[in-house]
């Protein structure tokens, strides 16, 4: 028997999908990825309006904060739809700056870890209730969770719960046909990114530079992960999970 095609691989016709924070940035990148694979997809974001951005490349769009229980378990009904899903983007997450550990509150950890790790835990635990075909789903990681980083503790511990969680999910999951796999974007030019970098521009910190500022020598682009969700997403990757797949330009090599 032949191996499949290679387009036959990465061909998501038919598959329906969900990607949470798809509005802007990495997900909205990740949507339009998604799309042009053939996937029907659901973009759930807090923002209402994302609405646009789920038009522009025809897909449906929710408003959905994640870390609302009821929201979340109707955003993951309507994504499902009569045949349920197949493919689950966890990509929301925020990442305002810690800031020095003296100044770090218990409310602004529990926020971080409530968005980061329980919501997206809660995502895919509602997720994998309606995927009766099996799946793929893909967490939303950061290279915090392995290199951690001076001011960012908050961040990088919630990132590397996702790296754990998502190892421990694989293990479950898999026996139902379920894959689990997560991304750690190195540094990504993403309008979130530009909002926090802001204050350091206008003190004099060429931004251009600074996401440049790996082995390869150019800007992360959300296409980059975007491209990363489609092989993880796909057969392509049908023997892959439990991995975190680091795409960040070399940049922890
Ligand atoms: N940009 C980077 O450099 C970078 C690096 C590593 C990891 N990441 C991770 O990638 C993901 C996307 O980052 P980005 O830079 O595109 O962010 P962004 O801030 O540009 O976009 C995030 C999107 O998520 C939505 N969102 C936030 N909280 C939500 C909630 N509670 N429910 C539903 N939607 C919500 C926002 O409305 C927004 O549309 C995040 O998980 C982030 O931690 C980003």
């Amino acid at each position: 028997m032949p191996p499949p095609a290679l387009t036959d691989l990465i061909d998501l016709g038919a598959k329906r999908a969900l990607v949470t924070g798809g509005g802007r940035g990495i997900g909205a990148a990740i949507a339009a990825r998604l799309r042009e694979a053939g996937a029907q997809v659901t973009v759930a974001d807090l923002d209402p309006s994302a609405q646009g951005s789920a038009d522009e490349i025809g897909a449906a769009f929710a408003r959905c904060d994640i870390t609302d229980p009821d929201e979340l378990s109707r955003t993951v009904d309507v994504a499902a739809g009569d045949a349920g899903l197949d493919i689950v983007v966890n990509n929301a997450g925020i990442f305002p700056t810690t800031g020095p550990l003296a100044q770090v509150t218990d409310e602004f950890v529990h926020r971080m870890l409530d968005v980061n790790v329980r919501a997206q835990f809660s995502a895919t635990r509602e997720a994998a209730d309606r995927m009766p075909n099996g799946g793929a789903i893909v967490n939303m990681a950061s290279v915090a969770a392995i290199g951690g980083g001076a001011g960012i503790s908050a961040y990088a511990a919630s990132k590397a719960a996702v790296v754990a969680m998502t190892r421990a999910h694989a293990n479950e999951l898999g026996p139902r046909g379920i894959r689990v796999n997560a991304i750690a974007p190195g540094i990504i030019d993403t309008p979130g990114v530009q909002e926090q970098l802001a204050p350091l521009a206008a003190g004099g910190l060429d931004i251009g530079k600074r996401i440049a500022a790996n082995p390869v020598g150019i800007a992360g682009h959300p296409d980059h992960v975007a491209c990363g969700v489609v092989f993880l997403a796909s057969d392509l990757a049908s023997f892959v999970s439990g991995h975190l797949l680091v795409i960040d330009g070399g940049s922890t090599a």
